[in-house]
């Protein structure tokens, strides 16, 4: 076959071309001659291998930590490993394209799916999301990158319009896709169902083609969500190719493309399109592959022991000593049947499931002993009998680890949350036991982040376990008995009330709207630059040990910076810690949060060790969004470079000064005459144009007067509709005069800037 697929395509109908841009059923695309079916299945922490619409015939698969577990890790080599493992498993089965990871932002802890989500912030989600996907395509298997974009709720998910401006979408909601196309070349892009601007993603042509492949390259296929194509026609000319499920619609694209409507290049586009994905993403391509399921659930255990993250440990209550002989309580529903997975698309049936319980008891033995608590459903009457039973227990140990979370029916796809408290049961049962004993620790399982400020003085240890997939029950057990020390680190803020979230009066919009008034102050950005309160803070997450950070140099290179220190693990067991990188910036023009996480990097060092960390920042790392502008922007000046174990935990702080880059300024006819006079070419322009009117001394006022501020902050075009004897047009004209003296003295500016609005 050609490069381009040229040969192929030109024997195709044009029938033939239409029907490639739609599915052949649920799960696969259409063959034609010289073309073969691709297949492809849910995705994304591990397989979901189903017959048809249904949820028939699911074949067993290693179920991963979901994203929020797996993505609390801060370990990309470790998420590399877990998609290589998942691409494994896809090529045993037969399965081309595996249809994640989801990258979407968490904007508000009540997006029903967050637990398949990464974080509040893009750095995290798209250094998790490139991790995937190099894993998941080193094994032959395509993947396919999600929801692009700004998919961030359920609720009407499938036709709200997000209202976001697009300094909003660039600097949060659209880096980690960016990061992923650049650096790990997804095969597909999944669009998403949501409208951006009033625009369905799937038929958006600045999200689809310009921003996706003219802005970052994007060579793949951009594959509908399921359902998400509302008019068929003009999601192909904006850059859709592949609509799934089924090939309803393809007469509408047909007639579309014989009516003239549709030139016959769009299609062939679409087919060049598919051919490259049927060669590119092909399971068979690297031959047959044995999978050790083994040694895959190994890998879900290595996994699940980096993801829960340790909030509190007063005392050092934990680790429980394995040689003692105090008597544990454990108590909870979640011990014995874990919640290891969230419900929905995204749901795999697992090879095998571990419980924290009989772990627990393996390493423990007769000093466990167990009572569930309370009841998943809430009954009433069964949750008082089992809270008495617990209250015993608990009274009569000398230690109780309390499971508590959120139950399936709590959160899925399709649905957002309305809360972000525990069900009343486990909370009641929570103050019964902790009436008769100080010594609780309490362990979290759940998708979405739980408040924990009304209840957590209740324990003296929080180990947050989020959904680890379904080895999660064993690491829980090895962690909370230190034959594994915690390291992994919240990838979201836990707000102290719901209502403190900075989404809240936003969230989930109405009438079809969904407004992202918060604008880039998503999650810690708010919170650390308003100076909120939260229970957590981002980044945070303890360990058995202690870690020291020192010598810290900042140093600037190729317009961003070189940035080093070092870390020692000054406690007495081996451990990790993820050491974090935030920029600070006080001079730009515009308003930015107090700190952004720009780099991070997970460190293993034995007791007493210590390791040199050198991280290169980009210019990119430094700059903001312009909407005028059009571009990523550095102001020139200091900026601030803090390393810490949390955002609220900075311990070394350095500084490095930076160059402007990016597109400069352009002056417009709304530009103030103190911008004009600022330019040094818009000065000579105003000048030479005001000398020639008879008032012109009358623009000789003293800037440091309140007139003179007054004046220099009048718009030019404002100013000269005031001016006696100024020409009809005249501010165009001083602009057009502006434009051309610019051309002849900076080429290289006029070349890279469009002029501001
Ligand atoms: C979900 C996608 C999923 C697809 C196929 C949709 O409802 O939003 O994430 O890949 O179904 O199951």
């Amino acid at each position: 076959m050609g490069r381009d697929h040229d040969d192929v395509i030109s024997q195709l109908s044009l029938e033939q071309k239409a029907s490639l841009a739609s599915g052949a059923d649920f799960w696969s695309t259409k063959a034609v001659p010289g073309i073969r079916r691709v297949t492809m299945n849910d995705g994304p922490h591990g397989l979901r291998v189903v017959d048809d619409i249904g949820l028939r015939s699911q074949k067993p698969a290693t179920c991963f930590p979901p994203a929020v577990g797996l993505g609390s890790t801060w370990n990309p080599e470790l998420q590399r490993e877990v998609g290589e493992a998942i691409g494994r498993e896809a090529r045993a089965l037969g399965v081309d394209i595996v249809l994640g990871p989801g990258i979407n932002i968490k904007r508000s802890p009540l997006c029903g799916r967050n637990f398949e989500y990464v974080s509040e912030d893009p750095l995290v989600a798209g250094s998790f999301g490139q991790a995937l996907v190099e894993g998941i395509q080193s094994q032959g298997v395509g993947a396919s990158v999600k929801h692009f974009a700004a998919n961030n709720q359920e609720t009407d998910r499938m036709h709200v319009s997000v209202e976001a401006d697009e300094r909003t979408l660039r600097e949060i909601y659209f880096p980690a896709f960016e990061r992923v196309v650049k650096n790990a070349k997804p095969a597909t892009v999944m669009c998403s169902y949501n409208r951006i601007n009033g625009v369905y993603a799937s038929q958006n042509e600045w999200l689809l083609t310009s921003v996706l492949r003219d802005e970052w390259g994007f060579d793949g296929v951009v594959v509908s969500d399921w359902g998400a194509v509302v008019d068929r026609v003009a999601a192909v000319e904006a850059g859709l190719d592949l609509k799934m499920p089924t090939a309803t619609g393809d007469e509408a694209v047909l007639a579309a493309a014989q009516a003239g409507e549709l030139p016959e290049e769009v299609l062939d586009r679409v087919a060049r399109r598919i051919a490259t994905l049927a060669e590119r993403a092909d399971s068979s391509r690297l031959g047959p592959v044995q999978v050790d399921y083994d040694a895959q659930h190994q890998l879900a255990l290595r996994a699940a022991l980096e993801a829960p993250v340790l909030l509190k440990n007063e005392g050092g209550v934990l680790p429980i000593a394995e040689q003692g002989s105090n008597r544990i309580a454990v108590i909870g529903e979640f011990a014995r049947t874990p919640r290891y997975q969230g419900s929905g698309s995204s749901q795999v049936p697992s090879t095998r499931v571990e419980a924290a319980l009989d772990a627990l008891t393996e390493i423990l033995g007769a000093r466990v002993r167990f009572a569930p608590g309370f009841t998943f459903d809430e009954d009433a009457d069964a949750d008082a009998d089992l809270a008495a039973e617990a209250r015993e227990l608990a009274a009569a140990s000398d230690l109780t680890v309390l499971f508590l979370g959120l139950p399936d029916s709590y959160e899925s796809e399709g649905f957002d949350r309305d809360s972000i408290e525990l069900p009343a049961n486990q909370l009641a049962l929570l103050e019964t036991v902790a009436a008769v004993t100080r010594d609780v620790i309490v362990v979290l399982s759940n998708g979405g982040l739980v408040e924990t400020e009304s209840w957590e003085f209740r324990a003296r240890a929080i180990l947050e376990g989020w959904l680890l997939g379904q080895a999660g029950g064993r690491a829980l057990a090895e962690l909370l008995v230190g034959r594994a020390n915690p390291s992994g680190k919240l990838t979201e803020s836990i707000p102290v009330k719901l209502e403190a979230t900075p989404s809240y009066i936003n969230f989930p919009g109405a009438e079809g709207e969904v407004v992202y008034g918060e604008r880039v102050y998503v999650g810690y950005r708010y919170y650390d630059t308003l100076q909120v309160p939260v229970s957590y803070p981002f980044g945070h997450g303890l360990s058995y040990t202690e870690f020291e950070y020192a010598d810290l140099s900042v140093t600037a290179r190729d317009g961003g910076a070189s940035v080093t220190f070092t870390v020692r693990n000054v406690g007495d067991v081996a451990g990790a810690e993820v050491a974090q990188l935030y920029r600070g910036d006080r001079h730009s023009a515009i308003d930015r949060p107090v700190h952004e996480l720009v780099g991070f990097r997970k460190v293993f060092l034995e007791p007493g060790a210590s390791q040199t960390v050198t991280i290169e920042l980009d210019s990119r790392a430094f700059a903001y969004w312009s909407t005028t502008r059009h571009g990523w922007i550095v102001d020139e000046g200091l900026f601030t470079i803090w390393v810490g174990s949390s955002s609220r935990d900075l311990r070394l702080h350095g500084e490095v000064r930076l160059p402007a880059q990016g597109p400069a300024p352009r002056l417009t006819v709304f530009s103030p005459i103190a911008e004009w006079f600022a330019d040094p070419v818009g000065a000579r322009v105003l000048q030479g144009a005001l000398a020639q009117l008879p008032d012109a001394h009358a623009f000789e006022l003293d800037p440091t007067t309140n007139e003179g501020k007054m004046f220099a902050a009048i718009p030019l075009g404002h100013l000269l509709t005031m001016v006696p004897g100024a020409p009809q047009g005249a501010a165009a004209q001083l602009v057009a005069a502006y434009e051309s003296a610019l051309a002849a003295a900076d080429p290289a500016r006029v070349a890279t800037a469009p002029a501001g609005a």
